[in-house]
């Protein structure tokens, strides 16, 4: 459990780098992270190399025996590189070229881009790569809308890709059903991207665009990490974003030694469906479950499951719709849960809040005037603390949950590509799932359709159109329960309508799929649990999205757990397979957890949540009043904080046998 910065020399005097550093070192931070915008910096005109900058920087904070992690600077190109080759740059989805005077401008797919961005890696990794204590590539792969671009470089390598998946032409056609709308290729070099259609364009098309620039995406980080590990570098991480889906993260993570991502959670409220209500409830904390959300999602990304939280709110944020300042306290309460949840290092984005440019709303840890602010002091007050534990807080730990959830990519383009309703967001009834079985008390996995089930107790997939054959018999042959949710198994990998997984799967067929209109609801009826255990009638107002089972296809063994009032089925049982087929909200899924999959309420204090590491318990409190928090487990020491948990706050206990 380790703290660091982010911090930008290259923008301040050199005068303030000795100060700078001592600071960051008073407040007992050990990593530095520098260098991901400093392209322009390092190579002022094109080939003519200013690396002294940096190597005095970098010898600096050796000296002063602080760790660095060195990014790679492709997510700035500089102005020169651009004015020479605008092949380099992307195109927007109205065909617009991205323009120089911001950042991310470039395009994954340009070739030259590419070779522009191994010969950067290639001087920074020659360089640094025995120098420093780790590497990021790039910088937020996706950020500001960039994974997919509509540029000439992306048409020309999208139809290679199309001939290498599908061989021959009319395997395309056929796969894609071009028949329709007299949509017949003759050649690959006849297929544009999908933008620009008179109306959609195919989605078997769109979805193959996504697949081929998440590709690019996986491309050119393995190019980067293949660099630095040539030149003998280690410790490779990526920093990813909160609540954005447009690459395949699983695949990028392959070439990875951890994972790194970003964590806003103010800003972050905007991203989902929040309720009015949620959004002033949560205007100075953020929902507690979006950063455990993210913590969980990409802990399971590399085999040792490491990540960090590289940038971590220090404060007010610039970006969102509105930027208010966290509670006092919520720094610290953010930086604890990334360490409950496994993460190695938590670093402050950013050192001091920036007097120029476009961030100048965006606190740091420092203010402007480099005087401490909210953020740096509890950071200080977290170091001090890790300090006193020492030995006693164990090293990142690998997730033991019992119950995980399903994230698929691929799924969740399939949906973004045929939304079919425009209130079905994918990413709010993930989120739903996990806060549903956060609130009952118990820590979860999120893991890809890839991953071995035989852990688990209990598997969720709140949406997933797409399940490959192996998926299948996985779910077929699980031995724990699984609750699977509306739109799932209804598509085949190139997004057609495929009916006989689900068959296979849950014992019935999908006759059809509706989405329903905001306000709109139907009712339904279902025995469900109250705080006593007793199976009680509750009356449902079901809206969003509804699937309908084909009467005639139901086997002899399912068992209607659930019934709409005009009869549709609710909720079924086959074996261990519980389908739902329409949307509750959090509150009812979480009962249908407790009553039909077996999972028990621990029944926290709403807004209280618990998270184990090892043999530790973490309550953490992200509500403004104080509550006596402790694991249940009858033996158990507290070795951080009082029984009383202050608002936004958070206490840590020992368990001597284990729960
Ligand atoms: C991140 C980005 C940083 C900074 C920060 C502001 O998305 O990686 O460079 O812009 O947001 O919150």
């Amino acid at each position: 459990m380790e703290l660091g910065v982010c911090y930008y020399p290259e923008q301040t005097s050199e005068e303030n780098w000795t100060g700078d550093v001592a600071k960051i070192k008073n407040l007992g931070l050990e990593w530095v992270r520098i260098g991901e915008f400093s392209w322009a910096m390092c190579e002022p005109h094109p080939g003519q190399y200013q690396f002294g900058w940096l190597e005095r920087v970098i010898a600096l904070l050796k000296r002063e025996g602080m760790k660095i992690i060195l990014g790679t600077p492709t997510a700035t190109p500089p102005k020169w590189l651009s004015d020479q080759y605008p092949d380099i740059l992307a195109s927007d989805r109205d065909g617009r070229v991205r323009n120089f005077g911001s950042r991310r401008h470039y395009c994954f797919s340009s070739p030259r881009y590419r070779q522009e961005s191994r010969r950067i890696t290639t001087e920074f990794a020659r360089r640094f790569a025995h120098l420093v204590d780790g590497w990021q590539t790039d910088n937020e792969y996706g950020c500001h809308d960039t994974v997919l671009s509509y540029s000439a470089a992306a048409q020309d390598g999208f139809r290679i890709w199309l001939g290498q998946k599908y061989g021959t032409i009319a395997a395309l056609n056929d796969a894609w059903g071009n028949q329709f709308w007299s949509m017949i290729y003759r050649d690959f070099s006849e297929i544009d991207l999908p933008n620009l259609t008179t109306t959609e364009a195919n989605p078997s098309h769109w979805l193959d665009f996504h697949r081929y620039s998440s590709a690019q995406v996986v491309d050119f980080n393995l190019e980067q990490v293949t660099i630095i590990q040539q030149n003998g570098g280690r410790n490779i991480g990526h920093n990813y974003m909160g609540f954005f889906t447009d690459f395949d993260h699983y695949d990028v993570a392959q070439a990875l030694d951890f994972v790194g991502w970003d964590s806003y959670p103010l800003g972050f409220m905007s991203k989902l469906n929040f309720t009015a209500a949620e959004k002033i409830r949560y205007a100075r904390v953020g929902h507690p479950d979006i950063p455990a959300f993210h913590h969980e999602l990409y802990r399971q990304m590399t085999a040792e499951q490491r990540f960090w939280v590289m940038e971590q709110q220090p404060g007010a944020v610039n970006w969102a719709a509105y930027n208010p300042a966290p509670a006092q306290g919520m720094v610290r309460l953010w930086s604890w849960q990334a360490f409950a949840h496994g993460a190695e290092v938590v670093s402050y984005f950013r050192f001091e809040q920036y007097a120029k440019a476009q961030e100048q709303f965006h606190h740091g840890l420092f203010t402007p005037e480099r005087n401490l602010a909210q953020g740096g002091k509890e950071a200080s007050q977290i170091a001090s603390e890790i300090k006193k534990l020492g030995n006693i807080l164990p090293k990142a730990q690998k997730n033991t949950a019992k119950i995980a959830l399903v994230f698929d990519f691929p799924s969740i383009w399939a949906n973004k590509i045929q939304p079919q309703g425009d209130s079905y967001h994918t990413l709010d009834i993930m989120f739903r799932c996990y806060s549903a079985v956060r609130q009952l008390g118990h820590d979860l996995a999120i893991i890809p359709a890839t991953a071995d089930f035989t852990q688990y107790d209990v598997v969720i997939a709140p949406s997933l159109p797409l399940v490959a054959d192996d998926l299948s018999q996985k779910l077929k042959n699980f031995k724990g329960k699984c609750l699977l949710l509306p739109r799932f198994a209804s598509k085949s990998q190139a997004l057609t309508i495929d009916l006989k997984q689900h068959r296979e799967i849950c014992g019935f067929a999908i006759s059809t799929s509706e989405s329903l209109p905001d306000g709109f609801f139907d009712q339904a009826t279902i025995d469900l649990k109250d705080k006593n255990g007793l199976a009680q009638p509750q009356t449902l107002q079901l809206g969003i999205w509804r699937d309908h089972a084909d009467p005639d296809s139901l086997d002899p063994a399912i068992e209607i757990l659930a019934r709409y009032r005009d009869g549709g089925i609710l909720l079924s049982r086959y074996g261990h397979i519980f389908r739902l087929m329409g949307l509750p909200d959090h509150e009812i899924i979480n009962k249908i957890l407790v009553t039909y999959l077996g999972i028990h309420d621990r029944n926290y204090p709403q807004d209280c949540r618990a998270t184990k590491l090892g043999d530790l318990v973490f309550m953490q409190n992200f509500s403004p009043v104080s509550h006596d928090l402790q694991p249940l487990a009858e033996n158990a020491e507290l070795i951080m904080g009082d029984l009383s948990v202050a608002p936004y706050s958070v206490n840590i206990w020992r368990l001597h046998t284990p729960q």
